[in-house]
This record gives C-alpha cells, structure tokens and sequence, in this order.
C-alpha cells in the first residue's frame, strides 16, 4: 500500500551532535522566502556541540538531553525526553544531522516515516561510522551522500535523495568528505523541502517523488 506523506507547513526538530554544518544548511534554508519549512527547535546530547551557537544565531530554541552512556547508545529515558520536546514543539518532521546516538523506542514510535537522517555515502554501501574514509579507502571511483527515512536498522531506512561525488586521483579521504559534504548541504534540505509539499510517497522500499 502506498502510503502519502503529507505535513504543510512543516515544522522540523533537528537533532545534531557535532558541527552542525547540515544543521545550519537546513536553518539557512528555511529562512528563504518560500521554503515550505520551519526549524521549531534543536536538540543536542553533546552540550559543546557546535550546533548550539549555530541555533543561538538563528534565534531557534535548544534543548540539551546530556547522554552519559558510551558513544552511540541513548537511553530510553532520554529518547522519551526528545520526544517530548518534540511533541511539545508540534513536530510535523524529525531531522537528524550528524545525531550521534541509536534511536530504539519512543520517538521512533511517535514519528514513524517522519524521520529523517543524512549519511555521507551511498547506501546501502559503507553504512556506519567514518563512511567516507571506508569508501575512500575501498577504492571506489564514485562517492556521495544519501538522506533517507530512519526506522530501526542502522542507516537502512527507505532512500529518499542521494547524490554523487567523484573520486578524484589526488582525493585523500578529507577532501573527498569535503566535496561529499557540499552536496550532503544540498541535497538535506531539498528532502525537507520534498517532504513538507507533501511530495514524498513510501512505496515499500521506494519513495516516490510526485510532481506538483
Ligand atoms: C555529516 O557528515 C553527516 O552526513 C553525518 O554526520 C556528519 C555531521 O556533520 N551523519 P555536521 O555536524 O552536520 O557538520
């Protein structure tokens, strides 16, 4: 069965860990005339994220959910507190970017197919950490990006965008991440974008992009 996904206007809830690159590319994006989106809150685990001064800037509000556990589990009770920040901030879509930790229970749950994630590779290859050095040092000719729904395998949800980035000769691993990166910006904040017009129909494994 097909299924419509539908949420206008959307409000996002980014959930980021580190930097927070894609999460300014999503915030800048959103104050553009047009954009079918609003960024209704940042959740952090990490309270030295570079994502906060970044959401400091675009006057959007943070939460700090502070994760004592080792890198990449989060608790069942810290994912009940996200998701209640989101369901208080009448969240339509879940972005995470760069969110460092393994959703399990509630907000996946709550937000079932309305949940996003970006990878820096091409999935399903060099699903994990450091995917663009595992792709650099495999070998491979082309590299890229992918957004996709998150459900509860490791980056294996329903594909929605990717995008390709050539291996060059002289790449090493770091400037082939800064090329796949550039795209990761583009192509995150379209997904949003494809999202919130109600554009995106799950097919089973595909998603299907309708025109307007
Ligand atoms: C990006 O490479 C993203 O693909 C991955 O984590 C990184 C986050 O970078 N999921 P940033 O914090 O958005 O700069």
């Amino acid at each position: 069965m097909e299924e419509q996904l539908k949420a206008s206007p959307c409000r996002i809830v980014v959930l980021a860990s580190g930097t927070g690159s894609n999460f300014r590319s999503i915030a800048e994006s959103c104050r553009r005339d047009g954009f079918p989106a609003v960024v209704a809150a940042l959740i952090t685990d990490n309270p030295a994220a570079g994502a906060i001064d970044i959401a400091k800037q675009y006057s959007i509000p943070v939460f700090v959910v502070p994760v004592t556990e080792k890198k990449g589990r989060l608790p069942e009770e810290a994912e009940r507190e996200i998701t209640g920040i989101c369901e208080r901030h009448g969240a339509d879509l879940i972005a995470l970017a760069g969110f460092m930790r393994i959703l399990k229970g509630s907000l996946l749950d709550r937000y079932e197919t309305r949940i996003m994630n970006i990878h820096p590779s091409l999935l399903p290859s060099f699903k994990g950490l450091h995917a663009q050095r595992q792709a650099f040092e495999y070998g491979v000719k082309v590299a890229g990006c992918t957004v996709h729904f998150v459900d509860r395998s490791i980056d294996g949800g329903q594909i929605i965008l990717q995008a390709t980035v050539p291996v060059l000769d002289e790449d090493d691993a770091d400037t082939l991440g800064k090329r796949i990166l550039a795209e990761e910006h583009r192509i995150y904040p379209e997904a949003i974008a494809l999202f919130a017009r109600g554009r995106l129909t799950i097919a089973g494994r595909r998603v299907k992009i309708t025109s307007t």
